[in-house]
């Protein structure tokens, strides 16, 4: 059944693109997904990048120039210098107020049932989430991502154990931090690669938040088609003490959408699988 947008508290149905205050949406089966100002993250979803692939089946791991558009072949050079400036000073952004409400629905969610929490962050539709879900029944797994165009498309499973949030991750993961709490695992499936070199800061591991992750700890788990992308991950990791390995691999079965596209387009995918040390 496809899950219904309504009002927390009326429980009638709205349309997402008239919406402009605090919308739930909540699945018939358990699943229960947290949403802000619809209409905001549908057009926020088209003004951003949202991963150009293009149509041809790329082999060669090396042939990256096939698989997105970018004229960055090597990681960038700043690097290392950009996360110890981000790390020297600590990035603080106020919370938008979709994600504060989305952080508080968690919060008591916690309260109420406290469990090993597992992040899986720029989930999309939240596939990733409800097959997490099912794979670990004592964690409650929290699936975020700012578009609520993606979240509605959201295929609820018969779990009770996870939820999803309309939230901007990077803030997210602040409050986390500030409010003492840490993940068990922490997933990052297919984040957006942000291809031009000028976009670095805006990459999971090239933005601000990133030492943010260092204060949740747990286990990471990064995944992407971009070999760049990858390579620049593994780089940053250790400078805010994620310690891990990153290798190309087939998945069984497809976790995410974007998997599932990049695997049936024939693209070299990359992990990288680290865990906190402190
Ligand atoms: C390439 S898609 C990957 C989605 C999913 N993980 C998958 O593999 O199918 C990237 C997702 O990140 C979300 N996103 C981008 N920036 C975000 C941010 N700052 N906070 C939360 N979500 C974000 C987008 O809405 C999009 O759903």
């Amino acid at each position: 059944m496809t899950p219904q947008i309504v009002t927390p508290r009326s429980n009638e149905p709205i349309n997402p693109c008239s919406a402009k205050s605090k919308v739930g949406l909540l699945d018939p089966k358990g699943a229960e997904v947290f949403s802000h100002d619809s209409c905001q993250g549908i057009k926020q979803g088209i003004r951003r990048y949202d991963v150009k692939v293009t149509a041809h089946p790329q082999t060669n791991p090396r042939d990256y120039k096939m698989v997105l558009k970018t004229h960055q072949l090597i990681p960038h050079p700043d690097l290392t210098t950009i996360v110890q400036q981000h790390q020297q000073h600590p990035w603080q952004k106020p919370c938008p107020a979709h994600t504060r409400t989305a952080f508080e629905a968690l919060r008591e969610r916690y309260e109420d049932d406290p469990r090993p929490l597992i992040l899986d962050s720029f989930c999309g539709t939240g596939m990733s989430t409800a097959k997490l879900a099912a794979r670990f029944p004592d964690a409650l797994v929290v699936g975020v991502d700012q578009s609520a165009h993606r979240l509605t498309k959201h295929r609820a499973a018969t779990l009770d154990n996870y939820l999803l949030l309309q939230a901007e991750a990077e803030t997210f993961w602040y409050c986390l931090a500030e409010a003492g709490l840490t993940v068990a695992a922490h997933w990052i499936l297919y984040p957006n690669p942000w291809p031009k070199a000028s976009q670095f800061k805006r990459r999971v591991h090239g933005h601000g938040a990133f030492p943010v992750l260092a204060r949740l700890g747990g286990e990471v788990e990064l995944r992407t088609n971009w070999n760049v992308f990858a390579e620049e991950f593994a780089q940053a990791a250790p400078l805010i003490g994620l310690n891990g390995t990153l290798e190309t691999f087939t998945p069984d079965e497809h976790m995410t959408l974007f998997e599932r596209k990049y695997r049936e387009r024939g693209h070299a995918l990359w992990r990288f699988r680290g865990k906190f040390c402190n």
